[in-house]
């Protein structure tokens, strides 16, 4: 059982709008509704991607892997997803002066994706991983990230999201992702491309070949093999030591260092790391919940 501190646990700062709860990103803290609308009514052009995840699950992995095939090329991107994440950039007409095609990114929910990019048919590549791991890697963000008081231990953060009147942060993984199978088994929606955190971890060239073929690029077997390699966890975490620009980040997480939160964001990159988190009363009563909340949807979460 792996907890940190003592129990000393303070619920992490929050933004609220349209029923979600967000980090409090400068741009919603500042005019969350602004920002929201400005997004939905972004221009976009008809080679947008637009890489859509609940936090945690993934984001920069399959980021990197999406810029790479799009340039059809295993070479690690300067920026860090960060550049291109549409809720947190200080001035949302950045997007403007990046040429296509842009991978973008966001974690608002599918309601407010930008409008035109859905009439458009454009790409949405939406990656779901299990919330158990979900909400081991968010505990350890936030406390990462000075979020969460000083010693947080993981008991008081479960206890915290799984509460109904306080759960709010994880409540919102449920609402996500209910929302998106949602708009995938809506046949106008068909745009969506779904990968599992799993999936992708166990057998990441199948899958990173079945991402090829949905951004219709054309990339050799070889270069395939490159992109799976250089992406690994181990490989990656180094790159984004080494090679990135950190300076998007620092704005988003103001109580500590940027590239502190840069460097521990790459932390483990497991499946099942909720094991050594949960005991056996937490695992049960987090299943309770799921079952209850998902009882009318048909994902399929992978939890090994
Ligand atoms: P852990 O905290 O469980 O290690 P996001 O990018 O959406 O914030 O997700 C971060 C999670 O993805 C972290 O999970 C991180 O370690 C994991 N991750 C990042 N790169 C990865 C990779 N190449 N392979 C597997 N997991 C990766």
């Amino acid at each position: 059982m792996e907890n940190k501190g003592d129990g000393d646990f303070k619920p992490p700062a929050i933004t609220e709008f349209d029923g979600m709860v967000l980090p409090p990103f400068p741009p919603l803290l500042e005019d969350a509704k602004k920002r929201f609308e400005e997004m939905r009514n972004l221009e976009c052009r008809k080679d947008d991607v637009i890489l859509a995840t609940y936090p945690k699950s993934g984001t920069h992995w399959v980021w990197e892997i999406v810029c790479m095939l799009l340039k059809s090329k295993a070479e690690y991107s300067k920026e860090t997803k960060e550049f291109l994440f549409l809720e947190a950039i200080p001035d949302i007409s950045l997007v403007d002066n990046i040429p296509s095609p842009r991978p973008l990114n966001t974690h608002v929910p599918y309601r407010w994706l930008p409008k035109q990019h859905i009439e458009n048919g454009g790409k949405i590549i939406h990656v779901l991983r299990n919330p158990k791991d979900v909400a081991v890697s968010l505990y350890h963000h936030l406390a990462n990230a000075n979020e969460l008081g000083e010693d947080p231990d993981f008991k008081t953060f479960c206890e915290y999201i799984m509460d109904k009147e306080s759960g709010k942060v994880m409540g919102g993984w449920f609402a996500y992702e209910k929302e998106f199978k949602q708009a995938e088994a809506n046949d106008t929606c068909s745009a969506i491309f779904t990968v599992q955190y799993e999936s992708l971890k166990k057998n990441p060239i199948q899958e990173i070949k079945r991402l090829a073929k949905y951004l219709d690029v054309d990339v050799k077997d070889e270069v395939v093999a490159v992109i799976a390699d250089k992406c690994s966890f181990k490989k990656l975490k180094e790159a984004n030591a080494t090679l990135k620009d950190h300076s998007n980040v620092s704005k988003l997480h103001p109580k500590v260092e940027a590239e502190q939160i840069a460097l521990k964001l790459y932390r483990k990159g497991e499946i099942g790391d909720w094991k050594n988190h949960f005991t056996v009363a937490m695992n049960e009563q987090f299943d309770a919940m799921f079952n209850e909340e998902m009882k009318d949807s048909k994902i399929q979460v992978l939890y090994e």
